[in-house]
């Protein structure tokens, strides 16, 4: 496995890189129910400055990949979206494609990834209950009840923060999850965050 830019004129990568959000969301997300939801998505984020790593198979085969959105002048980067094909996962590509995305980020100056994990499918017990009033309390307890990937990031070195009920999918009873970590190996604990958009 090597992991390499994607490039918008490699039509087969564009697609399987399509194809790759539809399988790996199916059941999880309604975000990308067909191959054009995700071909915009893919094309979205090749826009500008943001980077696009795809993990090649031995064989050539796209079998994930991640992108990754600057924001506050490049020192904070979000990393969507991330998917590792459903026949390849729990083999280490995710935490690669993180760990590439997070070198090339600190190497142009960013000090923090953030991302968003939705719980769109009542996938952890923060989905369908109010977690208020003790907000960071229901955080701080979170379980994982169907294969939520929170714990794959904790386990590359994120922590946890929310922002219930607001913006993208804070609907009532889908609880918007958020997780950072620094891009820097100088700061680089298991809970290694130090700064919060
Ligand atoms: C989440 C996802 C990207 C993880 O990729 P992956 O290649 O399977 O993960 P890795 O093999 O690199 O796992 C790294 C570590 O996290 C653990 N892990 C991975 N997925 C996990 C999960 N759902 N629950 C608990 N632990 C998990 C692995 O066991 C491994 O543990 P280790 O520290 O003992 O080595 C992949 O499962 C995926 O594409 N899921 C569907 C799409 C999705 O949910 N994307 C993220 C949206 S925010």
């Amino acid at each position: 496995m090597h992991i390499e830019d994607l490039e918008l004129d490699d039509f087969d990568a564009v697609g399987a890189a399509a194809q790759l959000l539809v399988d790996g969301f199916r059941g999880i997300s309604p975000s990308w129910p067909n191959l054009d939801t995700a071909l915009a998505t893919v094309v979205e984020a090749l826009e500008d400055d943001c980077l696009v790593r795809i993990a090649r198979a031995d064989d050539g085969a796209v079998v994930g990949w991640i992108g990754g959105i600057p924001d506050y002048d490049g020192r904070v980067w979000e990393v969507h979206p991330l998917v590792v094909a459903p026949d390849r996962q729990r083999e280490g590509i995710g935490r690669a494609l993180l760990a590439d995305l997070e070198a090339l980020v600190a190497g142009q100056g960013g000090l923090t990834l953030w991302l968003g994990a939705d719980d769109e499918a009542g996938r952890t017990s923060l989905g369908g209950v109010d977690p208020y009033p003790d907000l960071l309390g229901a955080l701080a307890a979170i379980r994982d009840l169907g294969g939520h990937p929170f714990e794959f990031y904790r386990r590359c070195g994120f922590a946890r923060r929310h922002r219930a009920g607001r913006e993208r999918a804070g609907a009532a009873g889908h609880p918007d999850g958020k997780a950072g970590r620094a891009a820097s190996d100088l700061t680089r604990q298991p809970s290694g965050v130090r700064n919060f958009t």
